[in-house]
C-alpha cells in the first residue's frame, strides 16, 4: 500500500490514539519553543492531525502545516476551527512536490516522519534551501536502524504485507546527523535517548 493511502486509511485512529509517552512530547514541545519567537515563519512536514502546530500556534506569526494524508488534514483543519486558531494554514502536500519560496521559513519541524520519506536525504536539504538563514530545522526520527536485532525486522515487513505498516526506512542516527551536517547543518541540541527512542535533533542553517 502507497504511503497516502496507508495514511488516510489510518487517519481516523491516529487521531484517537493517545500520545506514546507525554513526558518526552512535552519536552520537546518545550525545547522546540526556546527556537521560535512571536514573528516565526514556520514550516510543519508531516504534520498528522496537527497537534504540534495547534500547540505551538499562540507563540508565533503563522504556521503552514503540510501532510500527504487528506484526511489527516481535514482533522486538523477541524481541530484548529474548535480551537478558534488562525494562524495556521493546513495543506496536502508531500515532502517530494511541496513548493515554497527558498529561504522564507525561520523553523522547519519535520516529527516523526523522515523514516517514512522515499528519500531521507533530499528532504534534508530541500529543508535547508527553505530556511531563511540561521533558521532551525527541528526533527525527530525513528532510527530503526540501530535496533539490529529487535524483533521490528521481522514483524514490520510482515505488517507492511497485511497493509498495517507505512513503507518505512531504516535509518540509523549517526547516518541521520551525519547528512544533516553535510546539508550544512550545525547541530545545537541533541535529546539524550535509549536506542528505541526517536532521535530528536535541532539544526540550525548557519547565518552567513
Ligand atoms: C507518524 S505520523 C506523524 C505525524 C505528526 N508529525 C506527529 O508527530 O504526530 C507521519 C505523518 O507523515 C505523513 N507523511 C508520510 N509520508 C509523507 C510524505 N511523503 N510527505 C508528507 N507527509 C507524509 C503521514 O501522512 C503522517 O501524517
Amino acid at each position: 500500500m502507497d504511503a497516502q493511502k496507508f495514511w488516510d486509511k489510518n487517519a481516523e485512529r491516529y487521531a484517537k490514539s493517545p500520545v506514546r509517552d507525554d513526558q518526552i512530547y512535552q519536552e520537546k514541545l518545550s525545547k522546540t519553543q526556546e527556537y521560535l519567537t512571536t514573528g516565526s515563519v514556520v514550516l510543519e512536514l508531516g504534520c498528522g492531525t496537527g497537534t504540534t502546530a495547534l500547540h505551538h500556534a499562540p507563540r508565533v506569526k503563522q504556521i503552514i502545516a503540510t501532510d500527504i494524508s487528506n484526511n489527516m488534514i481535514e482533522i486538523a483543519r477541524k481541530k484548529a476551527r474548535e480551537a478558534g486558531i488562525e494562524n495556521v494554514e493546513f495543506k496536502q502536500a508531500t515532502v517530494e512536490d511541496l513548493s515554497a519560496e527558498s529561504a522564507s521559513f525561520d523553523a522547519i519541524l519535520a516529527l516523526n516522519l523522515i523514516h517514512l520519506l522515499d528519500d531521507p536525504v533530499a528532504c534534508i536539504r530541500k529543508v535547508y534551501g527553505l530556511l531563511k538563514p540561521g533558521g532551525v530545522f527541528v526533527t525527530s526520527t525513528v532510527c530503526l536502524g540501530d535496533r539490529l536485532f529487535s524483533f521490528w525486522h521481522i514483524l514490520i515487513p510482515a505488517m507492511q504485507l497485511l497493509g498495517k505498516a507505512p513503507p518505512v526506512q531504516y535509518i540509523k542516527r549517526a547516518k541521520l546527523e551525519k547528512e544533516l551536517a553535510n546539508a550544512g547543518f550545525l547541530e545545537v541540541f541533541t535529546r539524550p535517548a535509549a536506542k528505541s527512542e526517536a532521535a530528536f535533533i535541532v539544526s540550525q542553517k548557519p547565518s552567513s
